[in-house]
């Protein structure tokens, strides 16, 4: 694959607080990422520097051959902040309006175009300020698309949204992956959005703590489980083969299973003294629990 976006030993203090220690990241095109951590962990910090508005302390970043420094790099970028940037006083048309005026090539077709995409028609004449959180973030993002760019960076999309919301950004965002191979890079919370991740980078102050694709991740630190309840757990537990991940619990055994059909033949043999058994799927929650021995939120 094509490496869009190249980042290598990127560090950032703030003080004595080293908020980004010596991050590498590595982005093809069409994919998206997912930086994952909890409060404080340098997500927002690494993407100010990507977008060019915080200087790091050292490190490499190249979109292509460009760097944040050079007029180009922005081109093929879109940002959504973590908060609006938007003019609350001006319309929805006026603020994309106000956007496309800053490139030479965009007129108000492109906003007549993208404002439909977005469903913002109806109300592309209410004041920004007017908007619901879910609406604004429709509009920060059509702004944010509104020069084609290659690579979108979304700081926390869609916290404070709800369901309904979420999945419309998601809609959206995905339309745009498969039409314009838009290369989306997004910092969350939210585990269903690192779900839907090609790539994860796990944060946790300023390091990467794992990198990898969220199947791999959930096998190394959030099987599927097999939770059987028993009178008998430590008996039972001497029963498995030594490399087996068997975990005594409240209420019975845990047990790490590479699957569903593995679980029968387990089952059938201890059946005589299982009063109840679920299986449980690894989640992100868990992968970080694992990671950094705290929960997500
Ligand atoms: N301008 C600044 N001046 C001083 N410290 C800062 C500044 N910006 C960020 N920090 C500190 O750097 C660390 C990383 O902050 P950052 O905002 O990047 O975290 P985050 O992962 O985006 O968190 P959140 O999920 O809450 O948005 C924090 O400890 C924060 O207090
Ligand atoms: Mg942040």
């Amino acid at each position: 694959m094509v490496t869009l976006l190249y980042v290598k030993n990127l560090k950032k203090s703030f003080g004595a607080k080293l908020a980004v220690d010596d991050i590498d990241l590595q982005i093809s095109r069409g994919q998206l990422i997912a930086l994952l951590g909890p409060n404080g962990a340098g997500k927002s910090t690494v993407i100010s520097m990507l977008i060019g508005i915080m200087k790091p302390d050292s490190g490499e970043i190249r979109l292509e051959e460009m760097s944040p420094q050079e007029s180009h790099y922005h081109r093929r970028i879109g940002v959504v902040f973590q908060s609006s940037v938007l003019d609350g006083q001006l319309t929805v048309r006026q603020n994309l309006n106000l956007r496309a005026g800053m490139y030479r090539d965009i007129g108000s077709e492109r906003v007549s175009e993208v404002l439909s995409q977005f469903s913002l028609t109806k109300i592309a004449d209410q004041k920004y300020k007017t908007l619901s959180g879910g609406q604004r973030r429709r509009v920060d993002i059509a702004r944010a698309v509104l020069h084609h760019p290659d690579l979108l960076f979304l700081d926390e999309p869609s916290t404070g949204l709800d369901v309904q919301t979420r999945r419309m950004i998601w809609m959206i965002l995905d339309r745009l992956r498969r039409e314009d191979r838009l290369t989306i890079v997004l910092t969350t919370h939210y585990l269903e959005e690192a779900e839907t991740a090609d790539f994860v980078y796990v944060l946790d102050y300023g390091k990467i703590i794992a990198a990898d694709t969220v199947q791999k991740l959930k096998k190394a630190y959030a099987p599927t489980r097999l939770l059987i309840s028993t009178l008998y757990p430590k008996r039972l537990q001497s029963q498995f083969p030594k490399d087996w991940r068997v975990a005594v619990t409240s209420t019975g055994l845990s047990i790490a299973v590479p699957d569903a059909i593995s679980c029968i033949p387990i089952l059938s043999r201890l059946e005589s003294s299982i009063d109840d058994f679920e299986l449980r799927k690894g989640t992100v929650d868990d992968i970080f629990l694992t990671l950094t021995g705290k929960e997500m939120r």
